[in-house]
């Protein structure tokens, strides 16, 4: 493992059984190369000294100290304030020591930066005022540039002094997702709106896309241009489509924004119930596939051919079941994880609001005393 034993970072000292310092950076800066922790080699399919662990909406409402500064401030506004976004940012890492942190955003962001009325209602997710159904209204959707998002530079240059060796992941929604929160004009169980756009003018969903994977860009090279270490493009809900309809409405715009990336940092590709995909999700320039919980991590691995490090999977609900349940598949995933060339533990969508945050913070020494 050449190059680990020069690391004295807390991430590459921890070893099986020793004792994980929950807040190294709590007050003062500490310095340290992201780019050798757990998390960066295990995606880069490189063999690391634990598995790497962090949660999808691991920042948020299971975290008492999260409800607290959020109080009386929007959700889009707290995502536009850099101290807050990098208070919130910070809050699970110092709780859980986890191996990431993840930008406290959203995929709306920066929908809302170019202009866009749309907000993001307690309880429901992201509603836009005015759908798009129109050429008319794709030109009202104007190009996103760094200067739309000044604060996403702030906070992560922030972040990234702050959290020295531990990586910070930023993220974008994926053109399909936010297509269709823009066509249905909020969440949707069905996407109908989207799925009769789609088929109904082809050259209007692509354009659609086309734009919106320029924004999905433009947001990650702005998050990378201020020292994130990894990206994840979250396509949440492609997994409604069937895989025709994904490799010749959806791919070639998701493989644009990865493209756009390159070689940056590593790319986290991920969506919930796309074991359908997997494959062409992986391969659209993904160098980590994101496997939601309906996958085992063994299927994943065959689906993909063995050549992706995979992220994963346990079941957000499973974290209210009693411990001795959570221990075992936790293990289990991890056991599986070991198949493919590397692997960042995580769960198989994001953290349910009601968890008990100290279990999560149980799983992640778990996943670490397990090497
Ligand atoms: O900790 C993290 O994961 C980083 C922060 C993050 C948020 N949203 C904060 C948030 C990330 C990565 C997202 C991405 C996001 N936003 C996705 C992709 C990930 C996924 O869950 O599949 C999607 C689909 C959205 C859209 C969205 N925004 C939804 C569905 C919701 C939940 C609505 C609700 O109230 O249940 C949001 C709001 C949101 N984004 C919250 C947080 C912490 C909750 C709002 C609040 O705390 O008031």
């Amino acid at each position: 493992m050449a190059g680990w034993d020069s690391v004295t970072t807390p991430d590459a000292t921890t070893q099986p059984g020793s004792e994980r310092p929950h807040s190294p950076y709590a007050d003062t800066p500490v310095p340290g190369d992201p780019t050798q922790s757990a998390l960066v080699q295990a995606a880069r399919g490189r063999t690391t000294p634990h598995t790497p662990v962090w949660f999808m909406r691991q920042a948020g409402r299971s975290l008492p100290e999260y409800r607290e500064l959020r109080v009386g401030t929007g959700m889009l506004e707290a995502c536009a304030t850099p101290d807050l976004v990098t208070e919130i940012t910070l809050q699970p890492v110092r709780r859980h020591g986890v191996d990431a942190a993840i930008l406290f955003s959203d995929i709306v962001v920066p929908l809302k930066a170019v202009g866009l009325d749309i907000d993001i209602v307690a309880g429901t997710g992201p509603v836009v005022a005015e759908p798009i159904a129109t050429r008319a209204d794709l030109d009202r959707i104007p190009e996103l540039s760094p200067e739309h998002v000044p604060y996403i530079t702030e906070a992560v240059s922030t972040l990234v002094a702050q959290l020295g060796s531990t990586p910070l992941i930023g993220f974008s929604g994926a053109p399909f997702t936010l297509a269709s929160y823009l066509v249905e004009g909020g969440p949707s169980k069905t996407h109908q709106r989207t799925k009769a756009l789609m088929h109904g003018d082809p050259e209007l969903w692509r354009d659609l896309c086309a734009r919106l994977a320029q924004i999905a860009s433009t947001f990650l090279q702005v998050q990378i241009d201020a020292g994130v270490s990894a990206v994840q493009l979250f396509d949440s809900w492609v997994g409604a489509l069937p895989r025709a309809d994904y490799l010749r409405f959806v791919e070639p715009h998701s493989r644009a924004v990865l493209t756009a990336v390159g070689e940056q940092v590593p790319r986290i590709h991920f969506g919930v119930g796309t074991g359908e995909l997997l494959a062409d999700m992986a391969d659209a320039g993904a160098d980590v596939i994101g496997v939601d919980y309906r996958l085992s991590l063994t299927d994943a691995v065959e689906r993909t051919g063995g050549r992706y490090p995979v992220q994963g999977n346990l079941d957000p609900a499973l974290l209210f079941a009693p411990w001795p349940v959570i221990e075992e598949r936790v293990t289990e995933i991890v056991r599986e994880g070991r198949q493919a060339p590397g692997h960042i533990f995580n769960l198989g969508h994001g953290v349910l609001p009601d968890t008990d945050p100290t279990v999560l913070t149980r799983v992640v020494e778990l996943v670490h005393s397990l090497g």
